[in-house]
């Protein structure tokens, strides 16, 4: 950021800051620059509107131009602040785990559907590469009587789930496991009602559609499914069947270009696919297959 002869306000250093967002390629460029803005005020974005006049102190802005600098450099903002809000919750976030991001809202509002057809409690639960554990802490949120078991093959990953359990004050209803899958869960647990996942599925093969900044910033066992990016998909469907109550659903997304090998995938396995759902954009993301009752 240049220096300059007259004050930086805050309603100037937002504007410049999107403007420079601007100009080096940035999308969300406001949000981007208020969400900075208001870390490293400590207040609410909505506040820096009541603000606009103020100048912030030294400190506050030497904060905010290194995290600028982080952001053009290509940083996600989620990153630089180290949070990020997932179905109106904050999730604590670092680079061990994905950003949540709002299209998986939808496997927590698939989820909180299914519940209402379950008469048994508590509600028993798996949630599949749960990372900061945004799927797995919304629904404990939810759902009054549920035991959930948050896997994630990252052992990092589970430390955010962990403390994000904490923040949120879900640990009486949630047990984190690290490991493989379904084979994470301790031997001997009982069938579950629900099995949610996001779990990688984008293919080795389509690395140069991904963004730049993902590839670089997002941690690589979240994002590649394999080959095709169907491979962990496919051994989640075979599991699934075991662990699954009759009637039990699992519900995941995947991704649009992969989303007809995944209803082939159900469709070869004792599942029945019950319903595909698009995402805010428009695109098929997300899977609700059932099985016999
Ligand atoms: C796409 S991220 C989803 C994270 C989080 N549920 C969300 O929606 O933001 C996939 C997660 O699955 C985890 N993962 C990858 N392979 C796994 C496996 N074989 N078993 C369990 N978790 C796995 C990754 O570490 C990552 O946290």
């Amino acid at each position: 950021m240049a220096e300059a002869t007259d004050q930086w306000t805050i309603k100037k250093l937002l504007q410049w800051t999107t403007d420079h967002f601007k100009k080096v390629g940035g999308e969300n460029t406001r949000l981007d620059a208020e969400v900075l803005l208001a870390e490293a005020l400590q207040c609410e974005r909505i506040m820096l509107y009541t603000r606009f006049d103020e100048v912030p102190t030294n400190d506050s802005l030497a904060k905010y131009r290194g995290w600028v600098k982080q952001r053009i450099a290509g940083e996600p903002v989620a990153y630089i602040v180290g949070h990020k809000e997932f179905y109106s919750l904050n999730f604590a976030v670092t680079s061990s785990v994905l950003i949540p991001r709002p299209e998986t809202e939808h496997v927590v509002v698939e989820a909180l559907e299914a519940v209402k057809t379950i008469t048994d409690r508590p509600i028993r639960i798996v949630d599949v590469g749960t990372g900061s554990g945004c799927v797995a802490v919304s629904l404990a949120k939810h759902i009054d009587a549920c035991k959930i078991a948050a896997i994630d093959l990252s052992a990092d990953a589970v430390a955010i789930t962990g403390q994000n359990v904490q923040t949120h004050d879900v640990a009486d209803k949630i047990k984190c496991y690290t490991g493989d899958l379904l084979d994470a869960l301790p031997a001997g647990s009982r069938p579950v009602h629900l099995i949610v996942s996001n779990p990688p599925y984008i293919g080795r093969s389509e690395t140069e559609t991904v963004e730049d900044s993902v590839l670089k910033y997002e941690p690589e066992m979240a994002l590649f499914g394999g080959e095709k990016g169907t491979e962990v998909i496919q051994r989640l469907v075979t599991q699934a069947q075991g662990m699954l109550l009759p009637g039990g659903r699992l519900i995941f997304e995947t991704s649009p270009t992969i989303f007809d090998e995944c209803l082939q995938i159900i469709e070869n396995s004792t599942l029945k696919w019950e319903k595909s759902i698009k995402d805010y954009a428009g695109l098929k993301r997300v899977i609700v297959a059932k099985k016999a009752s």
